[in-house]
């Protein structure tokens, strides 16, 4: 290898597994374009979701719904152009894999072969088992989604902790295993207890990624949105904010409003 071609050790579904067995913790963020991407790809991170939470935080929504497929691929395309090392995860949208298995692998299919996305994930247990075994078969990994799954907010009517009660939690176990059986190579828990969660990892041999679920998911996603403080109205007790860019954004803004009607900028050294 020329010495000018960097090596770098990419990410695999394989490294999670290994991650597990290890006991080193996973670490997973969302993205929706290039230039956070890329920031995220060099800060470390192993895992960058392509969420379909982009139809909130990028479009506006009010939920997760009305985002397409052909928006998702856009999204994952330019997120996959600022990555070096990470694994990226792309979600199918709602409406694109419920219906039967071979439309749910028509749309796996649409977004690696169009995107360059590395695994799909898509939400559900039983009811998608089928799919998700037509997809593996396929050579598309998929990860799972387990527990609060936004795609299904109209059935749950609000974004509660779910499983908290003993039938649902039975059923979450259930699907657990699987949607492991069924080769997933990880499985997503948003917003359940953590004693649930703790003993779903403890029953699995492929890593969970945890979202309002405690400490004993093998690893942990947030949405970059809320992390970084763009979006500041959710303030769900899960998140841990590390950033008030809102704030910080808002204050450069009204500074370079300033500056313009102020005919400070651009000076002397800024022109031609
Ligand atoms: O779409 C998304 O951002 C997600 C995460 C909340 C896990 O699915």
């Amino acid at each position: 290898m020329s010495a000018a071609i960097k090596e770098v050790k990419k990410v695999t579904t394989n490294t999670l597994q290994k991650m597990k067995a290890a006991g080193e913790k996973i670490s997973m963020i969302t993205a929706y374009d290039f230039s956070f991407a890329t920031i995220f790809d060099a800060a470390g991170i192993e895992i960058i979701l392509v969420g379909d939470s982009a139809s909130n935080v990028m479009a506006g929504h009010v939920t997760t719904l009305p985002i397409t497929l052909d928006q998702m691929i856009y999204h994952a395309q330019s997120v996959v152009r600022g990555r070096e090392r990470s694994l990226i995860v792309c979600d199918i949208p709602f409406g694109y894999y419920q219906s039967n298995s071979d439309i749910a692998l028509a749309s796996a299919i649409r977004i690696m072969k169009e995107s360059g996305a590395n695994t799909v994930k898509l939400e559900g247990g039983e009811e998608v088992i089928d799919s998700v075994k037509k997809i593996v078969s396929a050579g598309i990994p998929v990860m799972g989604h387990l527990g609060l799954t936004p795609q299904s907010i109209n059935k749950f009517g609000t974004y509660v902790v779910r499983a908290t009660e003993e039938q649902e939690a039975a059923k979450l176990r259930k699907d657990a295993m699987l949607l492991q059986e069924a080769g997933c190579f990880a499985i997503v828990l948003e917003k359940i207890p953590a004693a649930l969660a703790k003993e779903v990892t403890d029953s699995l041999s492929i890593p969970t990624i945890g979202i309002g679920a405690g400490g004993h998911c093998d690893g942990q996603v947030l949405v970059m949105h809320d992390m970084l403080g763009i979006n500041t109205e959710f303030k769900p007790r899960f998140l841990r904010q590390y950033l008030n860019l809102s704030e910080q954004v808002t204050g450069a803004v009204q500074q370079y409003i300033k500056d313009i009607k102020s005919k400070d900028f651009p000076n002397e050294s800024e022109q031609y």
